[in-house]
């Protein structure tokens, strides 16, 4: 019998972006997300001593060896902690675009993890969770938890304290999220090797580096207080300074097309006029506006009004990743 979890995706208000450690992928600076309803990954694992192999099946397809060989990476040290050499068939599934700037490697991992040290027999902690979920991707631990978290960078060369925490549950604040969809296509350079190219050849990193510990505590302090203007500044602040940091990278990463552009300035000249709306983007195309209920419908019709917006997704914040049965 397979053990199968969901998790859904996360999206940063302040933003990952540089790791201390390739080897043990741990970030160098710290990250506050939302996770959200409904953009989900759904993951089943089982182990079996016929297998020679892993195997992938991703969205219904045979996977190749790169996206193998980062699941394997991650049942090895799931393997190696329950004592076990037991090769696993992994099935799994989004229902939204992969690679294309919607974190779908947090929900994966995050799901993976779950599923897989259950699947194992492992009965581990929060931390330990995070720990694990972290090797898959750095996004991946803040999708364990529900509504609001962060997840810290630690200090410890071994990466035993870059943990996520929940910060808040999702019940904390009804903020809605609408994410523009600007294109279906994987982005050209991927979160892990842009953030790799900025630390090397930006020369702004080190200015990312040591401001963002101020950033994490004030949005730590917005947040609790549902300071939504705060939030607001400190998101775009973070997002755009992000983005900075990747444009004057070398070669530069220009995540935008021509709609997110545009996105931005229909979201701040809304801002401007009295809508309490804010945005922030990843490592991709993809839009998405942060607004209070009573703006939902205004933000979304002027979203849906931008030239190459494919359509819009309606999430909020969600669930942590949990097992279910099949
Ligand atoms: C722009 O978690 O995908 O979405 O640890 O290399 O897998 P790896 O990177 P990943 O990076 C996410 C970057 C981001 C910002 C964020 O989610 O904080």
């Amino acid at each position: 019998m397979p053990t199968t979890a969901i998790a859904n995706a996360n999206i940063a208000l302040i933003k990952y972006w540089g790791k201390r450690d390739h080897g043990l992928n741990i970030p160098a600076v710290g990250s506050i997300s939302v996770t959200l309803e409904g953009l989900s990954t759904k993951t089943s694992v089982e182990f079996s001593r016929d297998l020679s192999e892993d195997r992938l099946i991703l969205n219904d397809e045979v996977a190749g060896p790169a996206e193998t060989g980062r699941v394997s990476g991650l049942l090895d040290l799931i393997r190696s902690r329950a004592g076990s050499g037991m090769k696993a068939v992994v099935t799994s599934s989004n229902n939204f675009p992969t690679a294309a700037g919607l974190a779908s490697s947090a929900s994966a991992f995050a799901a993976l993890t779950v599923a897989a040290t259950t699947a194992a027999g492992l009965n581990l902690t929060p931390a330990e969770l995070s720990i694990l979920a972290r090797r898959g991707s750095g996004s991946a631990p803040r999708s364990l938890f529900g509504g609001f978290a962060e997840m810290r960078p630690g200090q410890n060369a071994d990466g035993s304290d870059a943990t996520a925490i929940q910060l808040f549950p999702e019940e904390h604040w009804d903020l809605r999220v609408l994410i523009a969809v600007t294109s279906d296509r994987p982005k050209d350079t991927g979160s892990t090797d842009g953030m790799e190219l900025s630390r090397r050849t930006s020369p702004f990193y080190q200015a990312w580096i040591d401001s963002s510990a101020s950033d994490i505590s004030q949005m730590r302090a917005a947040l609790e207080q549902r300071d939504f203007e705060k939030v607001a500044d400190l998101s775009e602040f973070s997002c755009l300074k992000m983005h900075g940091l990747a444009l004057a990278s070398n070669p530069g990463l220009v995540y935008w097309i021509g709609s997110t552009v545009e996105a931005i300035h229909r979201v701040r000249s809304l801002r401007k006029n009295g809508t309490a709306v804010f945005f922030t983007i990843d490592a991709g195309p993809q839009f998405k506006a942060f607004c209070l209920p009573q703006a939902q419908q205004e933000v979304e019709g002027a979203l849906a009004d931008i030239q190459g917006v494919k359509r819009i997704i309606r999430t909020g914040p969600g669930h942590g990743a949990r097992l279910v049965s099949e």
